[in-house]
């Protein structure tokens, strides 16, 4: 079994944490806006929840505020929320749909769809600084790249995003071990089943390493660890590149009691089925796979002790269709959620403690974590 190249795993160390202050300083939750959150793929809206044309959905992306909205061909687009004649956001709701236009609340600048400008009062006797006429595309919504993978609609606000292929589809392929491993699943093809959203009173970094380790799951995880015993050994399944932990002898599915799921999803190989895989995509997702459904939880972090996560239970369209009790298979991992986040929340204040000020140790178990670690502190110096 390869595990990640965590330097001195398996050596029986404490390593350090990041200090305390990392988790509580407003500057530091602005550098990570600016070099994380700005500059990567950030996971935002799930693309079903935009049905028609003139859905939209107002996300924020580290600072900016951004518009996911769907055009008459179909199309989703994404665009800084900021008209372009003097600055206010265009859309303050969360979420709505349009019926023709985005039309700007201060002085009626109107914008298509597709961002372009359709319309403004006294627009025809407009020109540019220059005295040319106005160019309708460039004066225009600054658009965002987006991309659609899995069926969520990816966002980068920055002005050179990375490669998605080598950032996210990376990252799983990397946990998973092959390519393909993914595709099986087919989560695009999934539909909502049922979403939570958790109001947390913690630091986004606090989820992802919780999430990262199961160290704890012993301790708090009661049901998990009935349907996965190995995770009460303490080593989380993301510590080996594309193990899976298998379920217990006598465990029928991925449900809060262990009693049978659902039909396992159908291009599944036999040694995906009866096995759960935890994937973290950095920054802000996570995805866990099972026989029949999956998971994926995204982050959105709104200040430095506060972050939303928005989970989404998916399954296929016929036990979406058929109205089937999800209540079961939905309760485990809501269960292991509000675990996971009241002890992201004990630990949240004692960040600001004297006898945090250098921060705490990862045990070998969760040396992982420090890779974590590295890979953020790296980021921040540019
Ligand atoms: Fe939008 Fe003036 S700021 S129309
Ligand atoms: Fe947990």
């Amino acid at each position: 079994m390869t595990t990640l190249d965590t330097g001195t795993a398996g050596t029986g160390s404490l390593i350090r944490t990041l200090p305390g202050s990392w988790y509580t300083s407003a500057d530091i939750f602005a550098a990570e806006q600016e070099h994380v959150f700005e500059a990567m793929w950030f996971c935002a809206v799930r693309s079903a929840d935009l049905p028609t044309p003139g859905a939209f959905r107002r996300v924020d992306v580290g600072r900016e505020s951004v518009l996911v909205v769907r055009g008459r061909d179909g199309q989703l687009r994404a665009f800084l929320n900021v008209c372009r004649h003097r600055g206010a956001q265009i859309c303050t709701e969360e979420s709505g749909t349009v019926t023709r236009n985005l039309r700007c609340p201060y002085h009626a600048w109107t914008y298509g769809l597709d961002g372009k400008l359709v319309a403004a009062p006294n627009l025809s006797s407009l020109s540019d600084a220059q005295g040319a006429p106005l160019n309708r595309t460039e004066w225009g919504l600054t658009p965002v790249a987006l991309r659609e993978w899995a069926g969520y609609a990816w966002l980068c606000v920055s002005d050179d995003p990375p490669s998605f292929e080598e950032d996210v589809i990376g990252a799983v392929t990397e946990r998973l071990g092959e390519a393909e491993a993914i595709d099986r699943y087919d989560i695009a093809s999934l539909e909502l089943g049922r979403r939570e959203t958790y109001d947390v009173a913690a630091n986004w970094k606090l989820i992802v390493e919780n999430f990262m380790e199961c160290y704890h799951c012993a301790t708090i995880h009661p049901e998990l660890t009935e349907v996965l015993p190995e995770f009460a050994d303490g080593l989380a399944a993301q510590y080996f590149v594309g193990h899976g932990a298998e379920f217990g002898a006598d465990v029928e599915g991925f449900t809060v009691d262990g009693s049978a799921g659902f039909d396992a999803l159908p291009t599944l190989t036999e040694d995906q089925d009866r096995r759960y895989y935890a994937i973290t995509v950095k920054p802000t997702v996570f995805v866990n796979l099972v026989p029949d459904h999956v998971i994926l939880h995204r982050m959105f972090p709104v200040s430095a002790d506060r972050t939303i996560v928005e989970c989404d239970w998916l399954y296929t369209g016929d036990v979406v269709a058929s109205g089937t009790d999800v209540s079961r298979s939905v309760e485990l991992f809501h269960r292991v959620n509000l675990q996971d986040f009241d002890a992201c929340e004990r630990t949240q204040p004692a960040m600001s403690s004297r006898a945090y000020r250098d921060g705490g140790v990862l045990v070998p178990a969760e040396h992982h974590i420090g890779l974590f670690h590295d890979w953020l502190v790296a980021r921040l110096q540019g």
